[in-house]
């Protein structure tokens, strides 16, 4: 069963893929650096035969009982690209993370590079300010990023050729980019053996993430899929962070090929009941939203984060 295509960004995917499948200089080289406190990992997504690459999803060090952040693992991003003389174009966000720091303003600031999430940010702007009580001067129109992906949207990284895919369910926000044959879904596919982030944040849904999954299930089986998150699974004993659209549609636990809609979302949100509150949401979110810049410090010089009591 591949999804018939019926929408012009997913065949503009495929068509992407397909391009790359046929030309190596059209397929992207991918360091992954994983974040072993959060779990995380981080991309730089490299075109072949020029000096230009991306970074994906990249981590701030955050010691929260001392309330500490440090860019050891954000220093790791740029030794690399320093060494190869590589130059960020993009510094792209999946989406507002929550739980994590993002070091996009820390890589911006060394080696460049825009930095980039989805359009929908507004959204996520909104509620957390809400929540959080921030005021008129935080601005909730995704300008402290330096671009807004609307779904659809074509960006270049040197020769290669990439789109951004709104990809809602996880987060409203959420964006997979697809990069030559390379798929960064963000947290909204797992490994297979694995299955789905959760999607009881405000504005996921477990319904709207089945669709995104399906609409990423149906790009090129041989897809090269580069995870955000790895947990392991039961039975497995090492963090693995590449699969291919092919493994996810025949072998994800949750949303393998045959399973649907209504079984999905049933069992991922009697899932999703039983998770805590993630330990690094309120920290991370209140960064995240502003495009992974700390709060401005108070007259003390001191920058403080605030922790909404009995409020979620
Ligand atoms: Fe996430």
């Amino acid at each position: 069963m591949k999804t018939r295509i019926s929408d012009r960004t997913l065949a503009e995917a495929v068509s992407i893929v397909q391009q790359a499948n046929e030309y190596a200089v059209r397929r992207p080289l991918v360091e992954s650096f994983f974040h072993a406190p959060t779990s995380t990992i981080s991309h730089i997504v490299r075109d072949p035969s020029s000096d230009s690459c991306a970074v994906i999803d990249s981590v701030l060090d955050f010691d929260q009982p001392a309330s500490r952040t440090t860019e050891t693992s954000a220093d790791l991003l740029i030794q690399y690209l320093r060494t190869r003389s590589l130059r960020a174009e993009w510094l792209l966000e999946t989406h507002a993370h929550a739980d994590h720091f993002s070091a996009a303003p820390v890589l911006r600031e060394q080696v460049g590079g825009r930095l980039a999430i989805g359009e929908r940010i507004t959204v996520v702007q909104e509620t957390f300010a809400a929540l959080l009580n921030l005021g008129a001067s935080f601005a909730r129109d995704g300008s402290q990023f330096d671009h807004l992906f609307h779904d659809g949207e074509r960006f270049m990284i040197g020769g290669l050729d990439g789109i951004a895919l709104h990809v809602p369910g996880h987060t409203p926000a959420c964006m997979a980019y697809v990069i030559g044959d390379a798929v960064f879904p963000g947290d909204t596919l797992f490994m297979p053996d694995y299955g789905t982030a959760r999607c009881d944040f405000p504005g996921g849904g477990a319904a709207a993430l089945y669709r995104s999954i399906r609409r990423l299930q149906a790009l090129p089986d041989e897809s090269r899929v580069f995870l955000c998150h790895d947990y392991k699974a039961p039975g497995r004993d090492n963090f693995v962070w590449e699969t291919t659209i092919g493994a996810e549609r025949a072998t994800n636990i949750y949303v393998r090929e045959g399973v649907g809609e209504a079984e999905f979302v049933a069992r991922r949100e009697a899932r999703d009941k039983t998770l805590g509150v993630p330990a690094l949401l309120l920290p991370s979110i209140q960064v995240n939203i502003r495009g992974g810049r700390l709060p401005d410090p108070e007259d003390n010089g001191v920058r403080y984060l605030k922790l909404p009591l009995n409020a979620l």
